[in-house]
Order: C-alpha cells, then sequence, then structure tokens
C-alpha cells in the first residue's frame, strides 16, 4: 500500500517535471482596454473608478511610468503587432473604418505568427480593428487560432451594431452585425453584455488550453469606446450604475465609470482562471490602454487623462502616456515603478525574447527588447523615441531616449487642451486599499506564495510615487499650437504647459531631434487612406460586416 503510494507519488512527479520541461515557455496574456484615460485608474491617483484588479496587477508587478502608444485605436495596434512605427506600415493617420480597404500589410510577420511558430496555442477575444476587406486580412489569417470577437473599431455593447457614417461621403450610412466567431457571425449572443461576453470567451481559451504548449491569449476589449454609432456607453443596469456611482454628477461619466469597473472584474477573472488552471507561475500578464481618452466630442467617452494635456489623436501626454502594468512571477524585481522610456512596439520583442524566440528573426523594427529594463530595473535601451507623423494632416513628434525632452511639429485640430475630472475631491469615495487587497488578482498572485505581501503601506507608498499632483499652474489652460514647433521639458513640466522652442541653451537639444525626426520623415511609408468602398455594405452580407473582396494572398 504505502509502496504503491511511493510509486504513484514519484511518478505524478516525473509527468509534472516533464510538463514542467515541456511549457518552459511563459503563457502571454495581453489585455487591451479602449480609449481609457490615464486618470480612469485607481492607481494613478483618482478616486473615482474602482479599478482594484488592474491596481492590484500593478502593485504586484511592474508600473511601466513612461509607456507610450500611438495616438489612436489602429497605430496603435498595428505597431504592437509588428514591433513598428505605424508610418512603415502607412498606417500612421486615420484609423480604418469599417469597409475602408486598408490593412496590415500581408508581407509583415505579426505577432501572433511569430509566437505559433516558436509553438504557442494562440487566440485573440474582442477587437482586430487592423483591416478586413478580404478575409487574408482577419485575425485568424494572420496567426491566431481562434478570434472571437468584432473586426471593426468598434461594435455596440449588446447589439453588435457599428455605423459609420462617412464624413467624407455622408450619403453612405452603412450600418452592420459585428460579432463573430471566426467567420461564423455569432447572432445568438446579440443581447449579451459586451465585456461578460469577452469574459466568458476569455476564461472558456484559458479553461480550453492544452498545458503542453504555451499560451498567448489577447483580449481586446470594447470597455472603455463609445459603442454602436460612437454614442453609446453600454452598461447592463441602468439603475444600479446611478445607485453605485451616485458621487459623479455626469450621467454618462457614471456609465464609463460602470463600464470601467466592470472590465476591471474581467481583468480579475482572467487572472483568477490562469491561478486555478495552475498556469499563473508560468504567465507574463500585461495590462494598458491603447491611446488616451476621447473625452469629448465624436466617439467622446467621458474618460479623462487629467492631468495631462491633450485628447486622443493628439501627440500630447493626454493622447498617448499609456497606462501600462505588467506581472510575472517571471520578474526578477516586483513592486516598484519603472521610469524607463517605453513604447508599445517594444511590447513584441520583450515578450519574444522571454518566450525564447532570437530577435535577429524579428528582422528590421523599430522595438527594442526590455525585458531586462522591465525585470531589473536597468537603463532602457531607447536613444529616441519617434511619437508618430501623420504627413497628411502635418502633426509628428519625437522623445529623446530618457523620455525627457519632446519636440512637436504641428498639432491635431482639437483635443489640445486639458480634460477629464480629476477624481480626487471630497465628493468622490477614499481609495478603497480593502477592494485592492481582496481583489481576484491579489489572491491570485498570493496564492502563489513568493510574492510580498501586499499591505496598504506598499500600496499607498507605490501610489504616491507614480502620481502626479504637482503639474506646473495651469493658468494657460488653453490650447497650444506648435506650428512653429513646441518643446518641452517632461521631466519638469509633464503637462506641457511651458513652451521651450525658443531657449537659447537648448539649441542642441532641438536641433538633434529636429535632425532625428526629418530622417523619419524621409523613411515613411505614406498614408493609403481610401474611402469607404460601397461594395462592403452589410446589406450585401446578409446584415453582418464581412470580408467583401478577393486578395491576393501575396498581398
Ligand atoms: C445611420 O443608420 C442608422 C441605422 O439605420 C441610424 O440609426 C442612424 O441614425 C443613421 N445615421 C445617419 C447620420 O443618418
Ligand atoms: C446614434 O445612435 C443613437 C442611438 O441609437 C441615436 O439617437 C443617434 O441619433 C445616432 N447618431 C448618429 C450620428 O447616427
Ligand atoms: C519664439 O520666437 C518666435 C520668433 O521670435 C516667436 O514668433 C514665437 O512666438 C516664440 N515662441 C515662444 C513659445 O516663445
Ligand atoms: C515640420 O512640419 C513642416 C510642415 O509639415 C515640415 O515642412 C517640416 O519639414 C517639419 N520639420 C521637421 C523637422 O520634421
Ligand atoms: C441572416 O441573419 C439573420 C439575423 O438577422 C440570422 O438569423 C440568419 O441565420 C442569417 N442567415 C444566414 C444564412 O446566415
Amino acid at each position: 500500500m504505502h509502496l504503491h503510494l511511493k510509486l504513484f507519488l514519484l511518478i505524478c512527479v516525473q509527468i509534472s517535471t516533464l510538463s514542467a520541461e515541456k511549457s518552459k515557455q511563459p503563457n502571454i496574456v495581453i489585455i487591451i482596454a479602449d480609449d481609457v484615460g490615464w486618470n480612469d485608474f485607481g492607481l494613478h491617483g483618482s478616486n473615482q473608478i474602482p479599478t482594484p484588479n488592474i491596481d492590484a496587477l500593478g502593485y504586484n508587478g511592474v508600473i511601466l511610468d513612461k509607456f507610450y502608444t500611438q495616438q489612436t485605436c489602429t497605430p496603435s495596434r498595428s505597431s504592437l503587432l509588428t514591433a513598428k512605427y505605424p508610418i512603415r506600415l502607412g498606417l500612421q493617420g486615420f484609423p480604418i473604418w469599417a469597409g475602408e480597404n486598408r490593412a496590415l500589410p500581408l508581407d509583415t510577420p505579426v505577432m501572433p505568427e511569430l509566437l505559433k511558430d516558436l509553438g504557442y496555442s494562440t487566440h485573440l477575444v474582442g477587437k482586430w480593428h487592423l483591416g478586413a476587406a478580404c478575409n487574408q486580412n482577419t485575425p485568424t489569417m494572420r496567426g491566431f487560432d481562434t478570434h472571437f470577437g468584432y473586426l471593426n473599431g468598434l461594435t455596440g455593447y449588446f447589439r453588435y451594431t457599428t455605423s459609420v457614417p462617412d464624413p467624407r461621403n455622408p450619403s453612405l450610412n452603412l450600418t452592420g452585425f459585428d460579432l463573430r466567431d471566426g467567420f461564423e457571425p455569432q447572432w445568438a449572443l446579440k443581447g449579451q453584455y459586451a465585456t461578460e461576453l469577452f469574459n466568458k470567451k476569455s476564461l472558456e481559451v484559458i479553461d480550453k488550453h492544452d498545458t503542453d504548449k504555451p499560451l498567448f491569449l489577447m483580449v481586446a476589449h470594447l470597455a472603455g469606446h463609445a459603442g454602436e454609432n460612437g454614442t453609446e456607453l453600454g452598461v447592463p443596469d441602468q439603475a444600479r450604475t446611478d445607485k453605485l456611482y451616485n458621487y459623479i454628477a455626469s450621467p454618462e461619466r457614471r456609465q464609463y465609470a460602470d463600464l470601467i469597473n466592470l472590465m476591471d472584474q474581467s481583468v480579475g477573472d482572467v487572472v483568477a482562471k490562469l491561478s486555478q488552471k495552475r498556469m499563473l507561475d508560468n504567465s507574463i500578464i500585461l495590462f494598458f490602454s491603447d491611446n488616451g481618452a476621447p473625452t469629448t466630442g465624436k466617439f467622446g467617452n467621458y474618460g479623462s487623462g487629467w492631468p495631462f494635456r491633450g485628447l486622443k489623436a493628439t501627440l500630447f501626454e493626454g493622447g498617448v502616456r499609456g497606462t501600462g502594468v505588467i506581472y510575472s512571477p517571471l520578474l526578477i524585481q516586483k513592486n516598484y515603478v519603472n521610469r524607463q522610456l517605453i513604447h508599445i512596439s517594444d511590447i513584441l520583442p520583450t515578450l519574444y525574447r522571454a518566450a525564447g524566440g532570437n530577435l535577429d528573426k524579428l528582422g528590421n523594427i523599430d522595438g527594442v527588447d526590455q525585458w531586462d529594463t522591465i525585470s531589473t530595473n536597468s537603463a532602457g535601451t531607447r536613444s529616441e523615441m519617434l511619437i508618430n507623423i501623420d504627413e497628411k494632416l502635418g502633426y509628428s513628434g519625437i522623445l529623446d531616449g530618457e523620455g525627457r525632452f519632446k519636440l512637436l511639429n504641428g498639432t491635431y485640430s482639437i483635443g489640445n487642451s486639458f480634460y477629464g475630472e480629476d477624481g480626487r475631491g471630497l465628493d468622490n469615495p477614499s481609495y478603497d486599499y480593502e477592494s485592492v487587497i481582496k481583489s481576484n488578482v491579489n489572491a491570485a498572485i498570493q496564492s502563489l506564495g513568493n510574492s510580498v505581501h501586499l499591505e496598504e503601506a506598499i500600496i499607498d507608498d507605490l501610489r504616491t510615487t507614480i502620481t502626479l499632483d504637482d503639474c506646473k499652474t495651469k493658468d494657460q489652460e488653453t490650447s497650444i499650437k506648435c506650428d512653429k514647433m513646441c518643446l518641452f521639458d517632461l521631466w519638469s513640466d509633464p503637462c506641457e504647459v511651458e513652451n521651450l522652442i525658443n531657449e537659447s541653451t537648448l539649441t542642441d537639444v532641438i536641433d538633434d531631434l529636429k535632425a532625428k525626426l526629418d530622417k523619419f520623415v524621409e523613411a515613411l511609408v505614406p498614408q493609403k487612406n481610401r474611402a469607404i468602398d460601397p461594395r462592403s455594405d452589410p446589406v450585401n452580407f446578409n446584415g453582418t460586416w464581412s470580408p467583401w473582396l478577393k486578395c491576393d494572398v501575396t498581398g
């Protein structure tokens, strides 16, 4: 009996060693929020929207303080998946409209393809927004084993309809259903709340995952993008929303708060599921927002980029400085705020190396491997960071390698002032440390046993370190134009109030940044934005948004 038990245990140990060897490559989970502002996460100092799970992920892992994205969805997501600046792909301008024939170039390898080649099982839940004119453009033809979600830039939180009145062709007003599993429209799921549905599907992916293989799961939430035609801030229970967030005056901001909190709960569920499946001890989890909030205007979602200047689509900090947190037990240093300059294009080389890939395979990319930077809190490896060049609208920007001096050449037409709520007034509840400590994310991470015990003092210390409360006085709280260029010192002026372009002591800095920007201008692939193709009309496809063209497979 005892002998049998011993033998049995021995076999178990051998099996588990074996499977541990097989799955040495880390599981990679990327969770992306859409259009969510810097100040919409508790860890940045606002008390308005509870995000205990995302906060706990950051406090237990590494909070990336100088994590930059692109200014809008398509540019950001293209850079994420290719490790290139969007100017290399011609995707630097306006995001892809539903019905527009434009996509990630077919000859550029993308993250899911590259990870699949390393043996990963690859899954996308939620948004794609990288082109869908022909089948070859869509996620399951670009390296994802499965895709459950939508192809366009947005959809409805319940009805999953997307309408695109094209401003360049107002007579075209196309509306269609956009929720699919691979190529199959999911009519039967109409009415289910998007965040809950995407959460359920993400948990299913993890549940079904064969742990002999490493997992790559990308969850690209609809929250907090405005849905449908850009006016819907969908919540599952309006009365509950109004009660929970009664301290927020604006009814739309209340809805937004709820839909962000529900997304935060999904982050908790996903991490808890990884823990249940015993995958968490060998996982890397990265959460970030794809660009700043469009607080007001078309697609306005009432998000907040306070205290930064600028909305989504601008190159001010409010448009491009992203909220980013990463957790992995594989990180050597955790529980700290990383101040190194990190760009969204760095994610692919960073994760690819962690996955055991050879960086030479990635060819000519703009992203740099930041694994050591993050894991050991060592110096970053960037000599500069192109923010973007929009050659059609005439605005561009670049940062030096320390993330200190920022040169802007021109500005986007709107959204260049200060917006959004500070969330710090006495009318808001106080920060709920207990909910962070009791969150699903914290419980799962603490159950691994080798983590620093998260307590109020640690949280408070980290949160104080990261919070920006001391921007220069904002008596110049007006729009700013950089048509004769702007230079900001982000170390002393993160809110971009004081334009130093005429500062004689900074001539060298300015000339250096101008020269670097010019080099990027020369290398730029022009935008190929097209009008919406009337043949894409969902009416031709039983009411669904569907690939409408036959592409040449070679692109
Ligand atoms: C476009 O069509 C949708 C659905 O038919 C309708 O709800 C919406 O009001 C229309 N928008 C415009 C600008 O005509
Ligand atoms: C958007 O949809 C809402 C609700 O369905 C409707 O009231 C509004 O008129 C629509 N706006 C446009 C510009 O289509
Ligand atoms: C910089 O100098 C130019 C030329 O004298 C002037 O037109 C511009 O207003 C100045 N800009 C700032 C921000 O001081
Ligand atoms: C700044 O923008 C102007 C107008 O678009 C352009 O002519 C100029 O070359 C740009 N300068 C740099 C350094 O990119
Ligand atoms: C067409 O769309 C309807 C929903 O409007 C759906 O019930 C039906 O199954 C679809 N037909 C086909 C052939 O996909």
